[in-house]
């Protein structure tokens, strides 16, 4: 039976800045994104029957259509009636690696790769811009997990514009595992919160566009490591941290260990350190993990990617 076997890497949000509301209720965000080497498999191959049947040996995953990768299937079923007769159902297996419910894309990652194996099982030659169209219908963070590498990301967080790869940064994450942030909640926290302070909507367009030519986008492009780490920002911390104090504690434990900067993901709940050597992320690995004895945290080292899904 033919079939397929990709890599959806996990990605972390060096920027993460909340411009204002949108007329569709989104944020409008202005982020810098960036994939790292640990990655979940996904599986995706022909069936004979007419299902989309989900595996995935993870107690917390759903196997339904609350899953984006079921539902990815069922978008390609929906927009390609023709192949779907021709060939049939899809039966897709998820091996997790990456922690679910974590702010690391783990889900929209799953979902873009069920995009691109489908594409490949049905011959349908759909070309990346193709496939990120596809994946903003699904979620917001789809596209970028497509391409991935090092990417601006602005609109709902779907319009990707590529950067200069970064190379020779580590990264140490933790979590715990129990712990899980809704991200709709944080979104409506921060809005809750921090919406008088948004930008009018015909600023938006101006404020999204200075990120090109900000601080970050510069360091990136001189491959300035150090200031990348100075760099770090996201707003959702605002929120997130005060309502999760375990995760504001562990932010803290990674501060104290030498380390370029230090910031949660996405909507959280994990915590992130850059480090400039392996050896450095070693580190910074075993003294959280000795500062911190407690079995549900966590703690993953890995490094900066310049892909996002692929075959292998
Ligand atoms: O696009 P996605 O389904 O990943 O978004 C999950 C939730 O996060 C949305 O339902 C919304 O509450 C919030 N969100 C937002 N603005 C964005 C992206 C996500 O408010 N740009």
């Amino acid at each position: 039976m033919k079939s397929y076997t990709l890599t959806a890497p996990a990605k972390i949000n060096l920027h993460l800045e909340i411009l204002g509301i949108r007329p569709d209720n989104y944020h409008e965000l202005v982020m810098i994104m960036q994939t790292v080497d640990l990655a979940d498999r996904v599986e995706v191959k022909l069936l004979n029957t007419d299902d989309i049947i989900l595996h995935c040996g993870h107690p917390n995953v759903p196997l339904d259509r609350t899953n984006l990768a079921y539902r990815a299937a069922e978008l390609m079923q929906q927009e390609f009636p023709d192949a779907w007769t021709e060939y049939g159902g899809i039966d897709i297996t998820l091996h997790k690696h990456i922690p679910i419910a974590a702010g690391l894309a783990g889900g929209s990652g799953n979902a873009a790769a069920v995009l691109v194996g489908i594409d490949l099982l049905w011959e349908l030659g759909l070309t990346q811009g193709d496939l990120q169209k596809l994946g903003a219908r699904l979620g917001s963070d789809v596209p970028f997990c497509i391409s991935g590498g090092t990417a601006i990301a602005t609109g709902r967080g779907e319009v990707i514009s590529p950067l200069p790869s970064l190379e020779g940064i580590y990264v140490v994450l933790g979590k715990y595992q129990s712990l899980e942030v809704s991200t709709p909640w944080a979104y409506t926290a921060y809005r809750h919160e921090f919406e008088h302070e948004y930008a009018p909507s015909p600023e938006l367009a101006i404020r999204a566009h200075r990120i090109h030519s900000g601080d970050l986008v510069r360091a990136i492009v001189a491959q300035d490591a150090v200031k990348i780490g100075k760099l770090l920002y996201n707003d959702l911390e605002k929120v997130v941290l005060p309502a999760y104090p375990l995760v504001n504690q562990l932010r803290a434990e990674f501060q104290t260990h030498p380390n370029l900067g230090t910031m949660m993901s996405g909507s959280g709940p994990t915590v992130f350190s850059l480090a400039t050597s392996l050896e450095q992320a070693e580190t910074i690995y075993h003294q959280v993990r000795a500062a911190i004895s407690d079995p549900d945290l966590e703690l993953f080292v890995t490094q900066f990617c310049d892909r996002g899904v692929r075959i292998i």
